[in-house]
């Protein structure tokens, strides 16, 4: 697959080898119900496309792509990549908007998520090496009832926040709230 060469380039080789793991398990997750498994796998595959730009390219998309500027601030480091990856699936591969979407909410999660966000969201905390505990739990719930499994993996991260005294951020807040007053 060539977009595999172009990210191979784009990444770290560690951050490389989380995407593809993201990816397989990305798949997984799809089969499991019956969702279109290649289209999981790229998703997961280019989630983190954006994520080691340099600062400057990450500004050219920002400003070229009309992004909000806050993004650039520095309290926003870690949340950019999102917005930045989901333009360049946009942009630069074409790819459907469901798989832009995914890539955008892969962060703080989104109250407008479909089946594939949960998908990538998930697949980008339980695809990897030595899962902490809380998070084998998390997977193990992914495979059985995935709102379920979001709900406990919002909440895991609303904990670690609080214990740093950060709150979550309104969007994930919503996507709680949501998800809580569903299930
Ligand atoms: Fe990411
Ligand atoms: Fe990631």
């Amino acid at each position: 697959m060539e977009i595999k060469e172009e990210l191979k380039k784009m990444l770290t080789p560690a951050r490389y080898e989380h995407s593809l793991r993201v990816a397989e398990e990305a798949k997984h997750l799809a089969s499991h119900y019956q969702y279109d498994e290649k289209k999981a796998y790229l998703a997961g595959l280019i989630h983190d496309i954006a994520k080691d730009l340099t600062e400057e390219e990450s500004k050219n998309w920002i400003e070229n792509y009309n992004l909000p500027k806050e993004l650039l601030e520095e309290k926003n480091k870690n949340l950019k990549h999102a917005d930045i990856g989901a333009v360049i699936a946009k942009e630069k591969y074409h790819l459907e908007d469901d798989i832009c979407n995914a890539i955008k909410f892969h962060t703080l999660g989104n109250e407008t998520m479909d089946l594939l966000a949960k998908i990538v969201f998930l697949a980008d905390k339980i695809g990897r090496k030595n899962l902490p505990e809380d998070l084998e739990i998390v997977k193990k719930m992914a495979y059985k009832n995935i709102d379920q499994s979001l709900k406990l993996c919002l909440e895991k991260q609303e904990k670690y926040l609080q214990q740093k005294g950060i709150k979550l951020h309104k969007d994930t807040k919503k996507l709680l709230a949501k998800l809580t007053k569903e299930l």
